[in-house]
This record gives C-alpha cells, structure tokens and sequence, in this order.
C-alpha cells in the first residue's frame, strides 16, 4: 500500500485549481485588506500616516498598471474623484513610460500590482519618480520591487495569488483603492465624516455578498458556461464602473478560455460595436442599480433591448429584485443590492466564474494558460 502526496493537490486544499481556490477566496481577500483600516467609521492606514502633507500637495493622480490591475485602477478612478475631487487618470504602464508625460512634483503617481514585479509598471514608477512625481504603490506582495521603489505603499492583503489569471488580488486592489480614496479625501478636506462613515458601511457589507454571489449562482454560471464551450465570440457591455467591469470580464475569458472577447462603453455600442451583433452573439451586460443609479439603468435596459432585437443572446448581470431586465434576458445572474460605486466588487464575480466554467468545459488549464506569465519581468 503505497500513499501517492500530491503537493499541488494539498497546496489547493481540495479545489480543482488554484484559480478555482482564489475565486472563493475574493470575499476574505477584501475582508483582509479592509482589516485593521476602519475604527469608528474612519479609515486609518497605518501605512499613510505623516503623508499628509504630500496628500495636500497633490493637484492630479495618475494611475499606472497593467493587465487586470489596469482594470482595478480605472474603477479606482471613480472613487477617488468623488472622494477627493482630485483629477485622476489611468494609464497603461508602458504607454505612460514611453510618451513623455507632463508631471511634477504636485503629481501623484499610484501603481497598481499584485506581484510588484511587473518590468512596466515598475519601469513607470522609475520613471515618474525621476521627473520629481511622488509615487505610491498598491501591491499584493510585501517588500516586492515596485512597493521599495514609492515613496508610499498599501498593501492588498489577499494572499498568494497563484493561477495566472488573477481574480482575488482585483477585489482587492478595488478595495484598496477606495480606502485610498476615503484616506486623501477627509485628509484634504473634501469627505464629511458622515459620507466617509457611510462608504465605510458599505465596504464592509462586501465581503458577505461576494460569498452570497458564489454561493447562489456559481452552479447556475458553471451550467451555462458549459454549454457555451463552442462559442467563438463574447461580448461584455458596461457602463460608468461597469465598463472596467466589461473590460475585465472579456479580458479573463480571453485568458484561460481562448476565446475571443471583447468589453465596450454600453454608450458606445451605437458608434460601432453593434455592427457586430448578429443572431446568436452572447453579450453580457453589467446592470446599473435602478435604485442607485435609475438615469445609467435606463440606458443600459435600452442597450439591451436594441443588441435583443438584433437576436444577440442576452446574459445580464443585474441587481436583486431588478425585474425590467426579465423581457430581454436570456440568463439573469443576480448581485445583491450595494451603492452604485461598490457594486464593481459584486459584478466581476459572475464574469470571473464564467470565465473558469467556460475554460474548464473545454479542457483547458485555468491555473496556466498558454503564452502567458504570471508575473511578466521583461520589458
Ligand atoms: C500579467 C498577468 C496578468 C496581470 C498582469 C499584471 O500579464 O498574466 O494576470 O494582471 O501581469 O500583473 P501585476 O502583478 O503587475 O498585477
């Protein structure tokens, strides 16, 4: 009698895949990064204290990433100009390096990585420091290259991240991202304590409705996925925070499913992408709270009334109790109710159990797709 150890088997503590561990894990990846940053309705980051004045000094926040954290830092965008009113833009780390960019000391460089290896994004944060930008680095891995090259660091805290396709380390950039943005905004004045107190709530209703996501319809989202295996295109529509959010779910399937994906600007289906909506096309389609955002809501139904009539296959991911969807859905996956700005962290979940349901009814590798690096260190 011989006992076979399969290391890899144990180190997944009973998951398929690691991919399919650090998918359960996104309600304690945020949980953890929100741990120790709250007290009495404030946010305090140990990290950040004695930068005040640096956060005074600032007039423009540029964040640099690549990849999925790309897609983090533009939900981040969000959050940080109605917290702090601060002009903020995103940018690909190598498109930034590389175009002789106009910044200063008043320029607040923050970089987004999980690994904080990635050669373009630390070759940006090199960069952004020499023209006298100050730098800050959101980083999943403590004492990584990029956090030692910034002048600032926040640490996500979701743990190892081992599949390629990082899922659990997004949660937690978005999270980390808004508590940046909580912290400038009440250092700089902008942020009452009560609407500070109320984001604060919000952020730590997260992590139980993440696990409520998971729990109600990842069979449902793994059933679906499955007979989709022989698609051979998907289109995913957002608008506002949910456009990242489209971005992010075509960019996974991409990933691990080989499939071709592309995200759009729902408002931007009219000036081109509906040209490639034919009979059979599955579009998802991240819909607004009609409670928090009703004016983005209507919108978005009417997108996808006009993409329906056209014979596109509709997959929406909409809010609990959001009924105007029902005619023109072929599939609801329902999120639970949150404010207009968290609901990017409810969201993404469905699109990231798709993308794992669809790769794993073809055969594929999740952990490791082909062609792709976990951690890319060359330029
Ligand atoms: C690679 C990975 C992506 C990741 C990107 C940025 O391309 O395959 O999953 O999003 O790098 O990685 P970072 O470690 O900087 O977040």
């Amino acid at each position: 009698f011989e006992v076979v150890w399969d290391a890899s088997a144990a180190e997944k503590g009973g998951w398929s895949s690691f991919m399919a561990k650090e998918v359960s894990e996104e309600p304690e990846a945020v949980a953890n990064t929100i741990r120790g940053r709250f007290s009495d309705g404030a946010v305090t980051i140990p990290e950040l204290d004695g930068l005040d004045e640096l956060f005074l000094g600032i007039d423009r926040v540029i964040v640099v990433a690549c990849g999925t954290a790309a897609y983090a830092g533009m939900v981040g965008k969000y959050a940080l100009e109605q917290w702090t009113r601060v002009p903020v833009d995103v940018e690909l780390a190598h498109e930034f390096r590389y175009r002789d960019p106009v910044i200063g000391p008043n320029t607040l460089v923050v970089s987004i990585s999980q690994s904080g290896e990635t050669m373009d994004t630390l070759m940006a944060v090199k960069y952004a420091r020499e023209q006298g930008a100050k730098t800050l680095s959101i980083c999943n891995t403590q004492g990584a290259t990029i956090p030692r090259e910034s002048d600032a660091i926040v640490y996500t805290h979701a743990g190892p991240e081992v599949a390629v396709a990082s899922t659990k380390a997004f949660v937690a950039q978005i999270t980390a991202l808004y508590l940046l943005a909580l912290h400038v905004g009440r250092v700089r004045g902008v942020l009452s304590a009560e609407d500070s107190a109320e984001a604060v709530s919000e952020l730590e209703a997260i992590p139980a409705k993440i696990a409520r996501v998971i729990e109600t319809e990842q069979e449902h989202i793994e059933q679906f996925a499955g007979w989709m295996a022989d698609t051979a295109s998907v289109l995913f529509l957002g608008r506002h925070v949910g456009y990242p959010i489209a971005l992010e779910g075509a960019l996974k399937l991409k990933e691990i499913s080989y499939i071709h994906a592309e995200g759009f600007a729902a408002g931007e289906l009219k000036h081109g992408p509906i040209a490639l909506i034919e009979p059979g096309q599955a579009v998802f389609v991240i819909v607004p709270s009609p409670r928090g955002a009703a004016e983005l809501q209507k919108k978005v139904v009417s997108n996808i009334q006009e993409i329906r009539a056209r014979g596109a296959r509709v997959i929406a991911v909409a809010e609990e109790g959001d009924v105007s969807v029902l005619p023109f859905a072929d599939e609801v996956l329902r999120i639970p109710l949150a404010a207009p700005l968290f609901e990017p962290l409810l969201a993404v979940v469905p699109l990231h159990i798709f993308a794992m349901g669809l790769a794993t009814a073809k055969g594929l590798d999740v952990d490791q797709p082909r062609n792709l690096a976990k951690s890319v260190t060359v330029e």
